[in-house]
């Protein structure tokens, strides 16, 4: 189908732009390119790879390039026709693979795109918008998981996904868990590399707070732990974004205690059912201040059809402790919400991550399978953070948006406990005492939507509508949704130094200035890149 509409356009543009010779002796582009580059591994690692099972290009199997292409991508906007298509997809089954990819790519002027769970917002893990040609090196089959209970931590390799992750955990012992994400089939390579928040986070802060280790390739294609790269680059790796520093193989992270019995409840309250938006403000007033073991998330989404449409609210929660002690807590913090025995669910932490991930309770099984139920989409995400409750005015004006779009869908995340008490230059991810919650504002449509763009129209005048309610100086936002629309109203500015800082200042505050020292010093020659990795300083950036 798509397929043989898309040969010609990969072999052409990748060809011209570096074989111009060989394009003329031989029509395979990606082919060639992909000759190269396994004489070149070859040369460079000890350790076989089975071509058939490594190597997919459009040319010699077509479907199972588009099947590997396609297997963990999120978005689907970065897959239809007229989006650029990696030259070769190389998965790596051994360490040095990655490596010797890093050292070929160098050699022969080949631009990398590394994939882990493929949940990046803007697809940069599999597309590059701005490079030809680029190949993908994707992880997914580096995903060994080494449980340690006796040294109270874990290894775990990029490839695996956190629902892996919680369930290999799980095997080993009920009373340990890692604080990560909610969505079982995130990807640990790219997701701690911006923080990594979940249910656990006002305990114990992000996955990222609780990394003791990591093994990545640098842009030499040496392998370093975390003594061989040094402090500042493993200050770095920890929140400051994927793709800027090297390719994460695995991380070390400590366990922490989860309790053999959470309780779990999800009250969902229509427009009508919440007054003058009571319950929606007593949230905000609370949802940071109370016990560190609770984490009550709320979730909006447009719900009927035409004429009749309305947005339900939903105050979804987890408790480390039994349904007894929240009833307490919540009578005591937030008796507007009305929680009551029968709202109350019991279960084991790995079950929790089930519930979270949005699975129907059942065989945690399901956890190892690299799909969620969120299931892939065409969507734009976008964050803010929220320092000030915001007043009921400010909400009238938010739902009356939210209403008015087809799909549209927000995340309310507290923050408090934990979060506030780790400092904002202790990792790069900044956003931390002070913040009450963040915003994810999300919207998709389908695949036969004849005018996508407008729904991109309609999140971005949402976030402009919400700019006086929201985090001021910079305007924060989380690099782990990716945003390529910040920076871009400097209107034709050419400078992406000066891009750079905006986006930078908001996903990292004044960590963003160590970032860019640390990324001058380990990758001078700006190997690892893309539309926002972490710029170089250089003499021309600074305009000297
Ligand atoms: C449905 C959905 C749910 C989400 N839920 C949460 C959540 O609960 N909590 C949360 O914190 N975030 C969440 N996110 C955001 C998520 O953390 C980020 O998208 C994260 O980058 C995903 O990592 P990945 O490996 O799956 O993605 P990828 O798309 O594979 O990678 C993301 C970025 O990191 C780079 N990268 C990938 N692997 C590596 C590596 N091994 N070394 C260096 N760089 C690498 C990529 O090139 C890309 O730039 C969610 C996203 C989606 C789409
Ligand atoms: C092409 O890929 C598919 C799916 O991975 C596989 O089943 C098939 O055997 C492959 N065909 C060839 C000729 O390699
Ligand atoms: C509109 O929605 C309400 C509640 O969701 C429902 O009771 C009512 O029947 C709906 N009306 C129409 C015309 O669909
Ligand atoms: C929470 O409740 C709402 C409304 O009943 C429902 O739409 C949503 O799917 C529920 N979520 C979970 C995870 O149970
Ligand atoms: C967080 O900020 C508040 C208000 O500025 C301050 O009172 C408090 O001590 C801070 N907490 C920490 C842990 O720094």
């Amino acid at each position: 189908m798509g397929i043989s509409n898309l040969r010609p356009a990969i072999s052409c543009i990748s060809l011209l732009a570096l074989y111009i010779s060989l394009c003329t002796i031989t029509p395979t582009s990606s082919t060639s390119l992909q000759n190269g580059f396994i004489k070149c591994l070859h040369r460079n690692t000890k350790v076989d790879f089975p071509l058939e099972k490594t190597f997919f290009t459009p040319e010699r199997n077509s479907s199972s390039f588009i099947e590997v292409l396609e297997s963990t991508a999120q978005n689907q906007r970065f897959l239809t026709k007229s989006v650029p298509k990696p030259g070769f997809i190389f998965t790596p089954v051994h360490e040095s693979h990655v490596q010797a990819s890093v050292i070929c790519s160098k050699k022969l002027g080949i631009h990398l795109r590394v994939r882990s769970g493929g949940h990046d917002y803007e697809g940069l893990s599999y597309v590059s918008q701005i490079e030809t040609p680029f190949v993908l090196i994707d992880l997914s089959k580096l995903r060994h998981t080494n449980v340690d209970i006796e040294d109270n931590s874990v290894w775990v390799q990029a490839g695996a996904t956190v629902g892996e992750l919680y369930y290999r955990i799980a095997e080993k012992s009920k009373i340990h868990g890692v604080p990560a994400g909610l969505c079982s089939s995130l990807g640990i390579g790219g997701h701690i590399t911006g923080g990594a928040y979940g249910a656990l986070m006002r305990k114990y802060g992000l996955a990222a707070d609780n990394v003791l280790d990591a093994k990545i390739v640098d842009a030499n294609g040496e392998l370093l732990d975390r003594t061989a790269m040094g402090e500042d680059l493993f200050w770095a790796i920890r929140g400051g974004g994927g793709a800027s520093f090297g390719i994460i193989i695995a991380w070390k992270i400590k366990l922490v205690p989860v309790p053999k019995v959470v309780t779990v409840f999800n009250i969902t309250k229509t427009l009508e059912q919440d007054v003058e938006h009571k319950i929606l403000s007593k949230w905000q007033l609370v949802a940071d201040k109370l016990v560190e073991e609770l984490f009550i998330r709320v979730q909006f989404r447009v719900a009927g059809s035409n004429g009749n449409k309305t947005v339900t609210t939903s105050y979804r929660g987890q408790f480390l402790g039994k349904k007894g002690t929240l009833l307490k807590v919540m009578k005591k913090g937030f008796p507007e919400l009305g929680l009551t025995q029968k709202d109350c669910f019991e279960m084991s932490w790995i079950e929790s991550t089930l519930y979270n991930a949005g699975f129907p309770t059942g065989s945690i099984e399901v956890l190892l399978q690299a799909k969620s139920p969120l299931g892939k989409a065409y969507f734009k995400g976008k964050s803010d953070f929220v320092t000030k409750p915001i007043p009921t005015l400010g909400l009238k004006g938010m739902f009356k948006r939210l209403i008015e779009e087809d799909a549209s869908f927000m995340i309310w995340t507290p923050y408090g406990g934990k979060m506030s008490q780790i400092h904002e230059s202790e990792i790069p991810f900044p956003h931390r005492n002070g913040t009450i919650f963040k915003i994810l504002y999300y919207t998709s449509w389908p695949e036969n939507e004849k005018r996508p763009n407008r729904h991109i129209k309609w999140i971005r005048e949402l976030y402009n509508y919400m700019m006086p309610y929201v985090s001021s100086n910079p305007r924060q936002a989380y690099v782990n949704y990716r945003d390529l629309d910040l920076g871009k109203n400097k209107k034709n500015s050419k400078k992406n130094y000066i891009k750079a800082q905006i986006w930078g200042g908001k996903y990292f505050k004044n960590n963003f200035n160590r970032l860019v020292k640390i990324k001058t010093k380990v990758d001078p020659e700006n190997f690892f890149r893309h539309e926002q990795s972490i710029p170089r300083l250089t003499l021309s950036k600074l305009g000297l």
